[in-house]
């Protein structure tokens, strides 16, 4: 018999994570890069949107930030950041300053097209961040794996595609330096989560349930965290543990004392595709620290859920 408790460890130093994500994952985890950027050391996106591209509008942004890249002026959406931060709504943009970002764009990608996401490159490299790009690949809209999931130029579910290519360590040794190689994930680390400690999980349109990978050498000591963020369609209650054991990153973790935080999604009225909250259906707020899903990433971050059996 398995008893399970959940241990709460409370970082007294200033809080430091970094983020990644597919598609309006990758969108979330810039907002989230760009609404806490004193906290946040970096980001990943593999195929996301500029910074608030949809302006609240889920007609805006089923036009204009997926294919329509002529329709988003960049200085607009610079501006509305600048204006946040003056506003205190969210950090100061001059933290984006050198964070490190990657960013990934297939050729063949029909749902973020590269122009698209070349503005959000253009909001970057306009703070200065210290941004690589890899745009070469003949890949369609998908987490890119170097040895997992479908053909690099398919579409579909669960939005995991092969291009031999390790995006995951592409990622993270952007964001962190000196990695050591990677190593097998163990089956036992990766671990539920539950979301309702940290926010009103109804209004913020999350799952009941998380998953966490947390490397043996992080259970009971401090680790760095690393927020990874599922596409649309890609919520576990959906695809199951594709994305959350495919990802690539947990053999990364494994060697290198990091813990991966897989926040999950839950489908809703506004949000039928369980996409995360870049175009405002948990209220106008949703690109500002305040918003029911960035402040819940935050508080995460801020108490990780350690999750032991004994
Ligand atoms: C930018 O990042 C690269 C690693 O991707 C690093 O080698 C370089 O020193 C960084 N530049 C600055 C100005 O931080
Ligand atoms: C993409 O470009 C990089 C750096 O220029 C190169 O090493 C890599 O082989 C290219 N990949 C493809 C698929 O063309």
């Amino acid at each position: 018999m398995k008893n399970y408790f959940i241990l709460f460890i409370k970082l007294a130093v200033s809080i430091q994570f970094s983020v990644s994500g597919i598609s309006s994952g990758a969108s979330f985890a810039h907002q989230v890069h760009v609404a806490y950027s004193s906290s946040v050391i970096g980001a990943g996106i593999i195929s996301g949107d500029i910074y608030y591209c949809s302006m609240g509008s889920y007609a805006r942004w089923a036009a204009a930030c997926s294919v329509n890249a002529f329709l988003i002026n960049t200085v607009s959406n610079i501006q509305a950041a600048v204006n946040n931060a003056a506003d205190g709504l969210i950090d100061n943009t001059e933290n984006l300053k050198n964070s490190n970002v990657y960013i990934f764009s297939g050729k063949l990608d029909s749902l973020i097209a590269q122009p698209v996401v070349e503005k959000m490159l253009e909001f970057y490299e306009n703070f200065q961040a210290n941004a690589t790009t890899v745009f070469n690949f003949t890949a369609q809209h998908a987490w890119i794996t170097s040895n997992d999931g479908n053909p690099c130029w398919y579409l579909g579910s669960p939005y995991i595609n092969n291009c031999g290519y390790d995006a995951a360590g592409a990622i993270l040794n952007k964001l962190y330096s000196n990695l050591k190689p990677k190593t097998s994930q163990i089956p036992n680390n990766l671990l539920q989560f539950d979301q309702s400690d940290y926010t009103d999980i109804w209004q913020a349109g999350l799952s009941n349930r998380g998953w966490i990978y947390i490397p043996t050498s992080c259970q009971g000591s401090k680790c760095s965290v690393h927020f990874a963020f599922h596409g649309c369609m890609m919520y576990y209650d959906l695809i199951g543990d594709a994305f959350i054991k495919k990802s690539g990153l947990n053999e990364w973790a494994e060697s290198n004392n990091l813990i991966i935080i897989y926040p999950q999604t839950r489908p809703g009225s506004y949000n039928p595709a369980g996409c995360w909250d870049v175009y405002g259906y948990t209220g106008p707020n949703f690109a500002v620290k305040s918003s029911f899903q960035m402040s819940a990433i935050y508080a995460m971050a801020s108490t990780v859920p350690l999750v032991n059996w004994n």
